[in-house]
């Protein structure tokens, strides 16, 4: 028997084709197809990729399965629990975690590098109140290629560098911006004596003069653990294998567009409520079902086949388990819960969904549980955050493993541009 050989037989021809088995360090193996079209005159089909490996990569491992997650081999609930999200921004870029020399370094880069062009500051002007801060933002992304033309003729790893830490520490002043914008208050600049997370939470809530007062907007001092919180939200959405917006920024990436539009178009497929936008419709869900005694008839809804309603936050393309990022906040929630008095009638709601969808014989033959977006909502509503920025916050944290993503692609020297075919059935 032939080892890492699988055999195709085709019967209408009768003829036989053999294709390589490559193995990965971890996970499934793949069947490498690239001659199937030259040998056989016949593509694959896979609509959705379920089945399909897009490329090589050693940036992040997940086993659907056993509900894990790996960035560069660490496990998830080691990054989330013991380092910080910036810790876990230098590992997927560099591939292993920074001495406390390289850390501080790295923070220092991105505290300079979060100012914008001035420039920029009228972009914002230009978008109606009612903007959606995702549409202010994929627009802003796109604004600063042309700040940064340079990154078109980008030849090493040092610019590549450069080009990933600008816009990893650009794009929370983008985000807070977005929003201030869509409450028509003044900017709040980004203060250099602030860490990366504090920072954000800063030019989101502080008035002019970067001061924090109690009032009727629920402004005060920002405590540690609502920094803590958010910092452990940015390294669990920090990159996620090809997922959907990810395949689209490598597939940007393979007609040699800039960089930043790549991202830019990663945060437009982002958006979408099947993806990066369930975080901010799992509350507007819970708002909409208003009640714990409504929960049951909008999870018969739920199974309906004839009814299009989902239940947000539920379900996972790869995840067969529950999600371990989920799990990770489940636990920060109850903490939170404590700390923040955390205990309102969405949480019921949540904790009643939760509760009837895991013992539910629908769910569990589908494999839905909760995933990362089912309770980065009721955190995110607990630090006070509006849902309407729920996506940008997970744009914040996927930044840099979009661009990982970006940069591994650029130095694969097999990589090619993204063109699938198709199976044609019109006349
Ligand atoms: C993210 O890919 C990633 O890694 C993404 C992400 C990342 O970090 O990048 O993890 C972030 O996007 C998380 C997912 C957030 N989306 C949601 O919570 C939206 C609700 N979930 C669904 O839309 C759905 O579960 C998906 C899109 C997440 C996954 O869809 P699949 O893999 O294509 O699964 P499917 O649509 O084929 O569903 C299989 C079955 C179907 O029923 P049957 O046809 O077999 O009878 O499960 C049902 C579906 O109807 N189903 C659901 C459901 N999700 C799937 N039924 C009710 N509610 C749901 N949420």
């Amino acid at each position: 028997m032939k080892k890492n050989i699988v055999t195709l037989v085709d019967h209408n021809s009768g003829k036989t084709y053999e294709y390589p088995v490559l193995e990965g360090t971890r996970g499934p193996s793949v069947i490498d197809i690239r001659n199937l079209f030259k040998d056989t005159g016949m593509f694959t089909y896979d609509p959705g990729y379920t089945s399909t490996a897009s490329c090589e990569s050693k940036i992040t491992f997940i086993d659907g399965a056993k509900g894990e997650l790996r960035y560069r081999g660490i496990p998830i609930e080691e990054l989330a629990t013991k380092h910080s999200y910036l810790d876990t921004c230098y590992l997927l870029l560099n591939g292993t975690l920074p001495d406390h020399v390289e850390h501080k370094a790295f923070d220092l880069e991105l505290r300079h590098r979060a100012f914008l062009h001035e420039g920029l500051h009228n972009l914002f002007k230009a978008f109606p109140d009612n903007a959606h801060p995702m549409a202010t933002l994929s627009a802003a992304v796109t604004a600063l290629a042309s700040f940064y033309h340079e990154h078109l003729e980008m030849e090493n790893e040092a610019e590549f560098k450069e080009m990933a830490h600008r816009l990893i520490a650009k794009m929370p002043t983008l985000a807070a911006f977005a929003y201030r914008h869509s409450l028509g208050i003044p900017f709040i600049q980004p203060d250099i004596d602030l860490s990366f997370t504090k920072n954000f939470l800063t030019m989101m809530r502080a008035y002019p003069g970067g001061k924090m007062h109690l009032s009727m907007l629920g402004h005060e001092e920002i405590k540690e653990i609502e920094v803590r919180a958010l910092d452990t939200i940015f390294t669990l959405h920090a990159d996620h294998e090809q997922n959907a917006s990810t395949t689209v920024v490598r597939g940007v990436a393979s007609t040699g567009a800039h960089p930043y539009v790549a991202i830019s178009s990663g945060i437009a497929a982002l958006w979408g409520r099947a993806h990066g936008g369930a975080n901010e419709s799992v509350i507007a869900q819970l708002e909409m079902i208003g009640s714990v005694e409504n929960v049951d008839a909008f999870i018969e809804r739920a199974k309906d086949p004839d009814d299009n309603f989902r239940l947000m936050g539920f379900g996972h393309r790869v995840y067969k388990n529950f999600d371990p990022r989920a799990r990770i906040l489940k636990e920060l929630q109850d903490e939170l819960r404590i700390e923040l008095g955390l205990d309102s009638e969405l949480m019921a709601i949540a904790r009643k969904i939760e509760e009837t969808a895991l013992s539910d014989e629908y769910f569990i033959s589908r494999n839905l549980y909760p995933n990362i977006d089912f309770y980065t909502g009721i955190i995110l509503t607990a630090l006070k955050i509006p849902k309407s920025m729920f996506t940008p916050i997970f744009v914040i944290g996927r930044t840099v493993g979009w661009l990982s993503q970006w940069i591994e692609f650029k130095q694969d020297p097999t990589s090619k541009i993204a063109r699938p075919r198709q199976l044609y059935t019109g006349e």
